[in-house]
């Protein structure tokens, strides 16, 4: 046998031991055609070492020794692969059905930011002695509007546009019918909220829905001032947000309030800047770095008249909550639209809606 010759032997002898590994059925078979290998053609080959001339010894003696490690690395991988399945199948025969056992954790949806909010907000007016209570999303003019001391012709009932029914009801455009429905079915004192769906006839943009949602609160009581209200509005804001808002307060033009107030907040988008950090205009502060979110004031005399109370005895405060624009800044959503959308993202996480963005917002 000369050089070439052993070279194709070893060879064979490598491509018999990758065949068997990959053929064989059981660690034993495995084992037996490794030992056959071992001493039959390996050990022939060892053996040929002596035939060849001296100075071709060393290189006969490297390739069958690379052939020997070969064919050792091959076994050892087949066996390997015995092993594993052999510790598949004790796991498998040991694995038995546990009735009692806790079935396996499904990841569920969760509440709608907005339902997470108004939870929240229902939350921390009740732990202050407030009931909560509803009114209905058809309304008549009489509790929208005229109720509220916007009588028909006022102006104001042009800056809440809405759907009107065919039986001369409307879709309300506040929560704020709910004030004078609590009067009428409580009297004074009054501690109420009251959160809900309202609905305009409105130009969408990045703040603006047709359907969105409010939380009215209303107290009335004897000797009840504007600092109680700036009081409560502070609170609220506080538990939301478990820190200090950045808010202002400015005069604001309600009919049902006298004095009333625009209490705005920092836009948590752009943190007030009125620019997101990557440069672009803040669509949902329009670029103003506030955002109105809880307008307020003291309950007009007309009002309270209309709810059956006397003025000259009660004083009260009122405030109408953007709900659907609180949550939006608790949750850094920088589109209305997105809320409406059926997004699920934002049930199993509202977070994962931050920067997220209904294309052409105004
Ligand atoms: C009112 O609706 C008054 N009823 C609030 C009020 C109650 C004032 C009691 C005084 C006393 P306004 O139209 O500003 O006010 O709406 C109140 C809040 O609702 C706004 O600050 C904003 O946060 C939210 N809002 C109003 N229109 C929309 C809209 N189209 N989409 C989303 N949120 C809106």
């Amino acid at each position: 046998m000369d050089l070439t010759q052993l070279e194709e032997l070893l060879a064979r002898i490598e491509a018999e031991a990758e065949a068997a590994v990959k053929e064989a059925a059981t660690l034993d078979a495995l084992r037996s055609v490794e030992s056959k290998l071992n001493k039959g053609s390996l050990a022939e080959a060892m053996k040929s070492i002596k035939q060849f001339p001296a100075d071709q010894r060393a290189a006969a003696g490297q390739a069958i020794n690379k052939a020997k490690n070969v064919v050792k690395g091959l076994f050892k991988k087949g066996q390997e692969r015995f092993r594993q399945a052999d510790v598949a199948g004790e796991r498998k025969k040991t694995a038995t059905f546990d009735p009692t056992l806790p079935p396996p954790v499904v990841q569920r949806g969760s509440l709608h930011p907005v339902t997470a909010v108004q939870r929240e907000v229902e939350q921390i007016f009740t732990n202050l002695g407030f009931a909560v209570v509803g009114g209905p999303e058809m309304e008549t003019e009489y509790f929208n509007f005229e109720a509220l001391n916007i009588p028909a012709m006022h102006p104001a009932r042009d800056t809440q546009d809405t759907f009107w029914l065919t039986n001369g009801w409307l879709l309300r455009t506040h929560t704020s019918p709910c004030q004078v429905r609590a009067m009428h079915r409580f009297g004074p004192p009054i501690r109420v909220i009251a959160p809900g769906r309202c609905f305009r006839y409105e130009a969408l943009d990045a703040s603006h829905e047709n359907t969105f949602f409010q939380l009215e609160g209303l107290l009335i009581d004897r000797d009840i001032s504007i600092g109680h209200l700036i009081a409560f509005m502070k609170l609220l804001l506080h538990e939301v947000f478990h820190r200090d808002v950045k808010v202002r307060l400015r005069p604001g033009f309600f009919p049902f309030v006298e004095p009333g107030f625009e209490l705005d907040m920092s836009c948590a988008i752009c943190d007030g800047t009125g620019a997101q950090s990557n440069g672009t205009p803040c669509a949902t502060c329009k670029q103003s770095g506030w955002i109105e979110i809880l307008p307020c004031g003291m309950v007009h005399p007309n009002v309270l008249r209309h709810g059956r109370i006397d003025p000259r005895q009660y004083t009260g405060f009122a405030f109408g909550l953007g709900l659907t624009r609180l949550a939006m800044m608790k949750y850094g959503i920088a589109d209305i639209r997105i809320l409406n959308s059926g997004d699920l993202r934002g049930l199993v996480s509202p977070e994962r809606l931050a920067g997220a963005a209904i294309g052409g917002s105004a």
